[in-house]
């Protein structure tokens, strides 16, 4: 377009194709069904939103692949991924709009569509991919894999997308760089487990020589400690916490999973704050999926019943399913296990609290552009 050509709102936004990419098979079968155009539209904009969510993944990916991430791109990555969840929030909600359709209205043209699905939905698989979802923990639908349903360009480009680096990938090697577990003389690592452990050793000597517990409740609270131990173990002892990652029960390296616990408890020195809304947003992501599976699966049991769905599964039990197990940033809810009160919280030696100020807020201050 040259400089002197004035855009026009129809043509820019070509809505030519837009407003006639509503092609109806139930009148092509001489049916009536009124909402079967709202049934297509929900869809297409269904689609327009996961381009959007693709384009700010991608970008995220693109600024997180170097060995250094800029401050001032973390800052964008995290508006952009914020961006993810405010979006996330309309596909939850846009499921009021198709659910005003009852299932009799459904009825008047779901035979029409057997066998194509949102199941089939590249760009849905693209997300997840992007995301992180690991191959080997989608659930089987009969035996086979979850590609085979699509056409072989769409299956060739969901593959490849499978091999890609993800942002779970990306996150975790940026974690894993965080300069501020070990600072100078401190060390984030050793100061949190000796507070931990101390914390134990008083909790356990206190039930032990609390007088006014029955011998059966005492029994059962240091039972209830000793699997508070354990499980606290399972993050000191290295073996341990591999043997969780084999089992898939943690996806973050060690390094990164310490280090996001640091900025987790630590998130309001300044220098940790925009790393702790990149796990918020990341965590909200994660929940926003989980939240419109778990709507879309209700919606479809409404709709449908107990039949089995167009694209071949059994329908509302596995997307019930994948709503539980098709997650990808879990570990940062499983910070939580091990988060500390405020008032515990080993302190900050002055000149390491000082290089996690602001430069302007009269510290030596440095950023984290060492990530
Ligand atoms: C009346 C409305 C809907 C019904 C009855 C319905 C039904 C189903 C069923 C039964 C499945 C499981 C796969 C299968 O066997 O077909 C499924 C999967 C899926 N649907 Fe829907 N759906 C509806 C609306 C939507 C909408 C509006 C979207 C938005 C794009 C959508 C996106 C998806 C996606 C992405 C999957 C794959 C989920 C996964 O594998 O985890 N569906 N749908």
């Amino acid at each position: 377009m040259t400089a002197d050509e004035r855009v026009y709102y129809a043509d820019y936004l070509r809505l030519e194709q837009l407003l006639t990419a509503q092609q109806p098979v139930a009148g092509e079968a001489g049916r009536d069904a009124h909402d079967e155009l709202l049934f297509i539209i929900v869809h297409q904009a269904y689609e327009l939103w996961f381009k959007q969510v693709l384009w700010e993944l991608d970008g995220v990916l693109e600024r997180f692949a170097p060995d250094h991430v800029d401050d001032r791109d973390l800052s964008r990555c995290v508006d952009w991924l914020e961006r993810i969840v405010a979006i996330q929030k309309v596909l939850v909600q846009q499921l009021d709009v198709l659910e005003t359709m009852t299932p009799l209205d459904f009825m008047d043209f779901r035979d029409l569509l057997t066998p194509s699905s949102g199941f089939q939905s590249v760009q849905f698989r693209l997300i997840e991919n992007r995301l992180g979802l690991a191959t080997d923990t989608r659930l089987s639908i009969n035996d086979r894999a979850y590609t085979t349903v699509l056409s072989d360009e769409h299956a060739r480009t969901v593959r490849a997308a499978e091999q890609a680096p993800t942002l779970l990938e990306r996150v975790d090697a940026w974690l894993a760089r965080t300069p501020f577990t070990a600072v100078d003389e401190f060390d984030f690592w050793r100061e949190y487990r000796d507070t931990v452990v101390e914390q134990l050793d008083r909790d356990r000597a206190a039930i032990r020589t609390d007088d006014r517990l029955s011998e059966a409740d005492r029994q059962r609270q240091l039972a209830t400690q000793d699997a508070t131990r354990a499980t606290f173990e399972s993050l000191f002892d290295r073996d341990a916490y591999e043997e969780l990652r084999e089992r898939g029960e943690r996806r973050l390296s060690h390094e990164a999973f310490v280090a996001a616990l640091m900025i987790t408890l630590y998130g309001h020195e300044p220098a940790m704050q925009v790393p702790r809304r990149l796990l918020t947003a990341l965590t909200d992501i994660d929940e926003g999926f989980a939240l419109w599976r778990h709507r879309h699966a209700l919606m479809v049991h409404r709709m449908i019943g107990g039949r089995v769905g167009t694209g071949g599964t059994s329908g509302h039990d596995y997307l019930r399913d994948a709503a539980v197990t098709h997650r990808v940033f879990t570990d940062l809810f499983n910070l939580s296990t091990f988060a500390l009160p405020r008032h515990r919280l080993p302190d900050l030696p002055d000149d390491v609290r000082r290089r996690m100020g602001f430069v302007h807020s009269g510290g030596s201050g440095r950023s984290t552009d060492d990530g």
